[in-house]
């Protein structure tokens, strides 16, 4: 049985992505796998007054079981009307890889989805996002595409280079697909290893300093699609502090760098509107529940390391929306 966003209580991210070139700051994208992590993003996003896109991969659907999801998602927005938070909230795909699975998303209630084509050739990226676009636009729901491909760990430096976002594509690519918004690749990666130690500079502290952001190019696209909504991946700040407490309390993340937040800072002020965040969730939670564990080993109700984990990404997420992408009271 399909149904439509709105009947659920989400927007689509147009008006969102306005808002947000217009004041200078970029919409938080948090992806979600659970009910702890929903429930913070939720009340994070809340407290702080921000608008917010809860995101799912085809993983997390997958784990969390479809028909789950979508009521999880219906759940999430009416525990924030009854807490009285009146932010915006939008259901988005990430990294969706077929028309099926945007289709399908689409019918249970996602207003906004993202095709991700970066690894096709152009003219494959350029028709099935325009597929994508064509059957997203007659429900309302906005689209996300993506130019370049963000690197890995494994690709050597000059294979990271030639994946950034070409800026004398996305003129073009803008206008054949008629996409809402641009994800590209400016150095960013996903996960907690973004750069290689060799590739970073410790400071006076020890702390490895990783090769700024590509700004460069990054304007270069403003220059030739003004005003056009853009989307950072990969752009967790690997937090040290949550890094440290893992590494503290019996795990082993070793040399993991994130993006620095002044990094993000910048990214915001520009025509960068989303900044998809995971892997710093997923980093607390992990923080968390090793620190239960190893002061309390007699612990085993789910809710007493559950709890604190949800609590501290709450707080993290305030903090984020607050004072790294700006998004805080503009609801
Ligand atoms: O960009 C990928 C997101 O972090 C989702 O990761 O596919 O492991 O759910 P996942
Ligand atoms: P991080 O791994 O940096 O959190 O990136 C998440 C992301 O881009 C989800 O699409
Ligand atoms: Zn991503």
């Amino acid at each position: 049985m399909s149904v439509h966003y709105r009947d659920l209580g989400f927007v689509n991210t147009r008006e969102m992505f306005n808002r947000a070139m217009a004041g200078g700051y970029a919409v938080p994208a948090y992806n979600f796998n659970n009910m702890e992590q929903l429930q913070a993003i939720i009340n994070g996003c809340g407290k702080s007054g921000s608008p917010v896109i809860i995101q799912v991969s085809s993983g997390a659907r997958t784990y969390a079981d479809q028909t789950m999801l979508r009521y999880m998602a219906e759940g999430a927005v009416r525990m924030a009307r009854q807490a009285g938070y009146t932010n915006p909230i939008a259901l988005h795909l990430d990294h969706g890889d077929s028309f099926d699975l945007c289709v399908s998303c689409i019918e249970s209630g996602f207003s906004s989805v993202m095709f991700d084509g970066s690894h096709l050739s152009y003219e494959q990226n350029v028709e099935l996002t325009a597929r994508v676009v064509a059957y997203a636009h007659q429900h309302d729901v906005t689209v996300e595409g993506e130019l370049g491909v963000l690197a890995g760990i494994e690709d050597d430096v000059e294979a990271a280079r030639a994946v950034y976002t070409d800026p004398e594509q996305v003129e073009d690519f803008v206008n054949k697909t008629s996409v809402d918004s641009l994800a590209i690749s400016i150095g960013t990666s996903h996960g907690a290893y973004k750069f290689k130690p060799e590739q970073c500079t410790p400071n006076a502290d020890g702390v490895l300093v990783p090769p700024p952001l590509r700004f460069d190019i990054l304007e270069e696209i403003e220059r030739r699609i003004p005003g056009f909504p853009i989307v950072l991946h990969g752009a967790s700040s690997v937090l040290p502090e949550y890094v440290g407490i893992i590494n503290g309390h019996g795990g082993r993340l070793e040399a993991a760098v994130g993006i620095p937040e002044e990094q993000l800072r910048q990214a915001a002020r520009s025509a960068v509107c989303k900044v998809n965040i995971d892997s710093d969730g997923r980093l607390v939670v992990t923080a968390m529940i090793r620190k239960v564990f190893a002061e309390k080993p007699a612990e085993f109700d789910p809710r007493k390391y559950l709890g604190p984990a949800r609590d501290e990404l709450t707080r993290m997420i305030v903090f984020k929306n607050r004072h790294v992408l700006g998004s805080a009271d503009r609801d």
